[in-house]
């Protein structure tokens, strides 16, 4: 069952257009002229209770904008969103109460205060009663292992800790929705594993359903088996990670060891030479002629062993975003 469904969604932000200079400057005060950012462009995608989904973009891209959109942060420009049955700007208490946006850029944590302090806030905000806040807290803070910074100000904590409180203080209230913009962003590998393990029981235990947005293609691999991929506010894949080398992957790897001196010169006939290390070399080739190459390589060279692989994932979809061809 979808628990989230977004039709044809858009988000216009009107910009200030400045002239140069002072005259402008000030012509500019009396004759506003604007222009409009499509931030997000007629995006539709609809997710199931449950689902962790991997929502993924170049900067710009109109990530934030959707998520701030399905939280009811901003109101759209045109289009429909549904979420838990909800229209999200309505921002009925029902509905706030049922879901939880993270930005990784952002600090919702009181600054001065220990983090215990902002908990017991989101309880009385969101009508926890004690005994399911203590369960919930309890079950937290174990999972995250930090009993031990709960009572420490927040501004001393490491950017992992209050990730981790951060999230804690999203999820004092159990919501079955959960928007996670980049939190994993400037955490080191060790802590950005532990938020992805983190992320991963979340999921399980509670069947929570999960929109994480990330630059890290590990989080991605590791937590998603759907992506929703999105560049210049438009949606230009949506589903199996997999399935991306398929519709993007324009080109397949050879690798070779050859068992007598090769020349580069030489290799470049055969494809684009991305590493040559005697007797190792990996020669990219368009995907449609990679069985013929691998059989001309066999017939003119030295081989001794070849391989043909797939492209790796983060290169397809740098691929995919920058619109050069890596091959
Ligand atoms: N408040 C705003 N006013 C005007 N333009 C904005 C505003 N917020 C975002 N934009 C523009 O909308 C577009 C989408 O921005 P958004 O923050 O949604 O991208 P993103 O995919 O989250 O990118 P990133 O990966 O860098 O976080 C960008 O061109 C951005 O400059
Ligand atoms: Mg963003």
């Amino acid at each position: 069952m979808a628990v989230i469904s977004v039709n044809k969604l858009q988000k216009y932000y009107k910009v200030h257009q400045k002239e140069p200079g002072l005259a402008g400057s000030i012509r500019s005060l009396f004759h506003r002229k604007y222009y409009d950012v499509k931030a997000v462009d007629g995006v539709s995608f609809e997710i199931n209770e449950g689902e962790l989904v991997g929502f993924i973009g170049p900067n710009g891209a109109g990530k934030t904008t959707t998520l701030k959109v399905l939280s009811g942060l901003l109101y759209p420009t045109a289009g429909e969103v549904s979420v838990l049955g909800y229209t999200p700007w309505d921002r009925k208490p029902a509905f706030q109460k049922q879901f939880s946006l993270v930005m990784g850029q952002k600090n919702q944590l009181w600054w001065d205060l220990p983090a215990i302090e902002s908990f017991i806030l989101n309880k009385e905000i969101y009508e926890v009663s004690d005994a399911q806040y203590k369960t919930t807290l309890d079950e937290l803070v174990e999972l995250l292992d930090v009993s031990d910074v709960l009572k420490v100000q927040v501004r001393k904590l490491s950017l992992g800790q209050r990730m981790k409180m951060e999230l804690i203080a999203a999820l004092i209230h159990s919501p079955k929705i959960l928007f996670l913009d980049e939190p994993t962003i400037g955490l080191d590998v060790v802590m950005q594993k532990k938020m992805r393990d983190f992320i991963k029981q979340y999921n399980k235990k509670f069947n929570a359903t999960i929109i994480l947005t990330s630059h890290y293609m590990d989080d991605v691999k590791e937590l998603c088996q759907r992506v929703i991929v999105i560049d210049k506010g438009h949606v230009l894949f949506d589903g199996a990670l997999d399935e991306i080398i398929k519709k993007f992957a324009n080109h397949k790897l050879l690798t070779v060891v050859f068992s007598k001196e090769v020349t580069e010169k030489e290799l470049k006939k055969i494809g684009t030479v991305k590493e040559f290390d005697y007797p190792r070399a990996v020669i990219s080739v368009k995907r449609a002629t990679a069985s013929t190459a691998a059989a001309e390589l066999l017939e003119n060279f030295p081989v001794e062993d070849i391989n043909i692989e797939e492209p790796k994932i983060e290169d397809i979809i740098r691929e995919v975003f920058t619109g050069k061809d890596l091959a």
